[in-house]
């Protein structure tokens, strides 16, 4: 039987017209308090900031907006102190804080809705969400790069393999293998800030998707909550999450970067490499295994970085096609960023802890950059730079020393001047010069190279283009 009058169980905010409650299922699938209530600070500010234009525009009174205002200070308090009592059956943040909005100070709660909407509502909230998001990885990411810097410092001239192929390539400095991660997230920390500043514009005073009939003053609002401006277009503020995807593919790329950060420390740390080891703060042992020492958090960052591909492809495949304006499909905007949000930040605080922690084993390190010819290069080059070899046919005579060498099982400085010879015979004992692996790296001193030398110029450089 259908009632003609309304239901009480109806919703609260927008039942008036309904007899009957929602559907078990239709509550359920629409409700969405149990992850957006990590939007309560920024719900608030922006409802603040919409009672304050309000009642300086004259749409309520003064006194109506010191109540709201009040309240909703008292609210931030109830939910910061764990009391606030969070209900599904008011769907969302936004509804629950304002119900509890009109337990608190009574009718003129229901004055705060004038002149905007849930669509520009949860527009402001959620961009200013994304907002404190990026600031908080910039400094999470500084604090990154400044371990990585520290690191470097230590490494100026500690030798180790340089890889291609994962094969052992040339020897570099581990200060010169650090920096590399430092620029990458230099270059994070740019789109960072790059995303900040598109994102930086108030969808507040939208309304639902056209406007309003209310004399409101948007700067007014964007101005109260640090926006630049307010957004040129209600219906493109309402129905934009740019700066959602911005920030997922932003977050994807340095998921990337802490990724492979987090392979190198998982391979280093292994028994075939042994380069590096991790202090009982940064490893976990084997139930069954008494001798394991696991880098668990590093293989997490290198695991986690899926969910957050996931992430970006998840709010991409919401967001295609979907008409103008509002449509509540976007509210599955919410859980994707706040998954990768939190992640990432769990991430680069991992990795922080991890480049701090490790210790590397100079020696073995060293060793390993002696092996496998990694100087079969500087072998070439002096036979190019030397004889005036063209570099292709140094590099076929080099390979052929190399033969040789290994043929005999020697490195290619444990052959006598006559074994070169025996080769070409306009090799010089000269040649033994570039043939050590300190040599090698010192060598490298083209811009942006690996040698002890760089390394240090690039670490001063670095501390300035970054801010450090
Ligand atoms: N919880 C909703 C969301 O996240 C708020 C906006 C609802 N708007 C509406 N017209 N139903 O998208």
């Amino acid at each position: 039987m259908v009632d003609s009058k309304k239901d009480k169980n109806a919703n609260p905010m927008w039942g008036g017209g309904f007899a009957r409650p929602p559907a078990d299922a239709l509550a359920k699938i629409n409700a969405s308090v149990a992850f957006d209530k990590r939007l309560y600070r920024q719900d608030i500010a922006g409802s603040i900031a919409h009672a304050r234009m309000l009642a300086k525009q004259k749409i309520i009174s003064d006194a109506d907006a010191k109540a709201i205002v009040a309240g909703l200070n008292d609210i931030l308090k109830s939910i910061e102190s764990g009391r606030f009592v969070f209900k599904d059956s008011l769907e969302d943040i936004h509804m629950n804080i304002e119900a509890a909005l009109k337990d608190n100070i009574g009718a003129a709660a229901g004055k705060l809705h004038t002149a905007r909407s849930r669509n520009d509502q949860v527009a402001t909230a959620f961009r200013l969400y994304v907002r404190d998001a990026l600031d908080a990885l910039d400094a999470a990411l500084r604090a990154l790069q400044a371990a990585l810097l520290k690191r470097a410092g230590e490494h100026v001239a500690t030798l180790m393999p340089g890889f291609t192929h994962l094969q052992i390539a040339q020897p570099v400095t581990l200060g010169h293998h650090l920096l590399a991660y430092v620029e990458m997230f230099g270059r994070d920390r740019s789109r960072v800030q790059d995303v900040r500043k598109r994102l930086n514009e108030s969808p507040l005073g939208a309304a639902a998707l056209a406007g309003t009939s209310f004399p409101i003053d948007r700067e007014f609002t964007a101005k109260e909550l640090g926006f630049d401006r307010p957004m040129a277009n209600s219906l493109d503020a309402v129905s934009d999450r740019d700066f959602a995807l911005e920030f997922l593919s932003v977050a994807a790329i340095c998921a990337v970067h802490l990724s492979r950060l987090a392979e190198e420390m998982v391979l280093w740390s292994s028994a075939q490499f042994s380069f590096i080891r991790f202090s009982d703060a940064w490893s976990t042992g084997s139930s069954i295994m008494p001798q394991k020492r696991n880098p668990d958090a590093a293989e997490l960052v290198r695991g986690k970085a899926g969910r957050m591909f996931g992430n970006l492809m998840s709010l991409l495949a919401t967001m295609k096609a979907l008409p103008l304006a509002y449509n509540k499909d976007m509210q599955e905007d919410k859980e994707p960023l706040f998954d990768t949000a939190e992640n990432i930040m769990l991430c680069v605080q991992a990795m922080t802890g991890m480049a701090l922690d490790f210790t590397a084993d100079k020696k073995r390190m060293a060793a390993a950059a002696g092996e496998a010819y990694a100087n079969a290069t500087d072998l070439a080059d002096w036979l190019a730079r030397e004889l005036k070899m063209p570099f292709r046919e140094a590099h076929h005579v080099a390979a052929r020393i190399v033969k040789f060498a290994s043929g005999k099982n020697k490195k290619l400085e444990e052959l006598s001047l006559k074994e070169l010879q025996s080769v070409e015979p306009k090799i010089r004992k000269d040649i033994f010069s570039v043939l050590s692996v300190e040599n090698s790296v010192a060598s490298r001193k083209s811009f942006g190279g690996t040698a002890p030398e760089n390394v240090r110029k690039a670490i001063a450089a670095a501390k300035k283009r970054f801010g450090l």
